[in-house]
């Protein structure tokens, strides 16, 4: 049986009903403001996925017995486009996104997406809200493709039908303190993500698990937490919405994927460029002994994490059993900087692509 292509249908918003585009971009923050459209499609057992479409944005109607808000079957994707300096809009590894959306589904037991059909969706949405792709140095615009379980059902089965849809948005920094270090908590009470549970999957269950670390975190004044392995909290993971690198000696380290940490594309990313630069780099278990001692003695040169959200995101320091260790003197490492701005030229378009990561999606100048 051939492909069966679907035709993405298109609503726009009136005129009258657009929204006011922020005006002042250098005061853009996180996750607040969302553009004049969003793409749909809707899934049903047995008919497979039906309906894509673009629409204007707007509330949701769901049943108040729909599985998602009882039994949390909800999966989501983050990703970025990028205004280029040349007015073009570039799109990065949002393919690599999309399988990550798929692994998450399996593990969710919820049904992949046509990575094809949801790259046009894309696509086809920014092209529409293209005025809203934010051209300050520093902004982009922020994805979030999302699926959730939309049947009227009480009782735990997997649900029969799901909506998935992609919301964009403009974006500034992440955190508040920009490519200014944070200071991480290192978490021994609670755990984030145990061996064969859903660690690996970005799964909204795993960040409400992880809520109560980071509030009492950030009440002590530190921006994240550091989780520790689940099962002998020794073991370094992952921070909130990072992963982490550490750097000790001439060693760039970072957790193994081991199944409960999210993969990021990020952490993907710099791995290939730091083996590219003949460094070497270790994914390796990691215990919170060696990092300390290693700080103790001198030998952590530089800590930081990575994500969509901040690219690369320094650590100036990090606690553990209420002692603290500056790292790099508090300052963004070397290392650091070298890698955000060249990941950062690659996202922007600024620099040629060794790599095929980099997708051009809006020309200069189309209008
Ligand atoms: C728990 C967690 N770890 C790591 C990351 C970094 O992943 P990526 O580089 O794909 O953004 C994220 C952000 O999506 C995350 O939520």
């Amino acid at each position: 049986m051939g492909e069966i292509i679907m035709e993405i249908t298109v609503k726009k918003a009136e005129p009258g009903h657009m929204k006011p585009k922020p005006q002042d971009e250098t005061q853009l923050g996180f996750g607040d403001i969302f553009t004049d459209h969003m793409f749909l499609m809707d899934y049903e057992a047995g008919k497979g996925w039906y309906g894509p479409r673009i629409e204007p944005y707007n509330d949701l109607n769901i049943d108040p017995a729909a599985m998602v808000l009882h039994y949390g079957q909800e999966i989501f994707e983050g990703l970025k486009a990028y205004r280029g300096t040349n007015g073009g809009i570039y799109l990065f590894r949002a393919r690599d996104n999309f399988a990550r959306l798929n692994r998450s589904a399996q593990r969710l037991c919820m049904p992949e997406v046509e990575t094809d059909l949801v790259m046009e969706g894309l696509i086809k949405l920014i092209e529409i809200d293209q005025d809203w792709v934010p051209r300050t140095k520093g902004t982009s615009l922020y994805i979030r493709p999302t699926m959730i379980a939309t049947e009227p059902h009480l009782g735990v089965r997997p649900s029969n039908t799901y909506l998935f849809y992609i919301i964009i948005g403009p974006v500034a920094a992440y955190y508040k303190e920009g490519l200014n270090p944070v200071k991480i908590w290192v978490e021994t009470e609670y755990v984030r993500a145990a061996p064969g549970g859903t660690g690996e999957a970005k799964t909204s269950g795993n960040y409400a698990a992880s809520l109560l670390a980071a509030e009492k975190a950030k009440e002590r004044g530190f921006t994240q937490v550091l989780w520790l392995d689940a099962v002998e909290r020794k073991y370094v993971e992952e921070v909130g919405t990072m992963n982490m690198f550490f750097v000790i000696d001439e060693e760039i380290i970072t957790a193994p994927l081991t199944g409960t940490i999210l993969p990021g594309i990020t952490r993907d990313s710099v791995l290939h460029i730091l083996k590219d630069w003949g460094m070497r780099v270790s994914e390796r278990s990691l215990t919170i002994d060696e990092v300390v001692e290693a700080a103790e003695d001198g030998r952590l040169k530089e800590a930081f994490g990575t994500g969509t959200a901040a690219v690369i995101s320094p650590v100036g320091q990090i606690t553990y059993k209420e002692k603290d260790y500056v790292i790099a003197g508090g300052k963004m490492g070397e290392l650091s900087q070298r890698l955000y701005n060249e990941i950062v030229a690659l996202q922007y378009g600024e620099k040629p692509d060794p790599y095929g990561w980099v997708e051009k999606i809006v020309p200069p100048g189309q209008r």
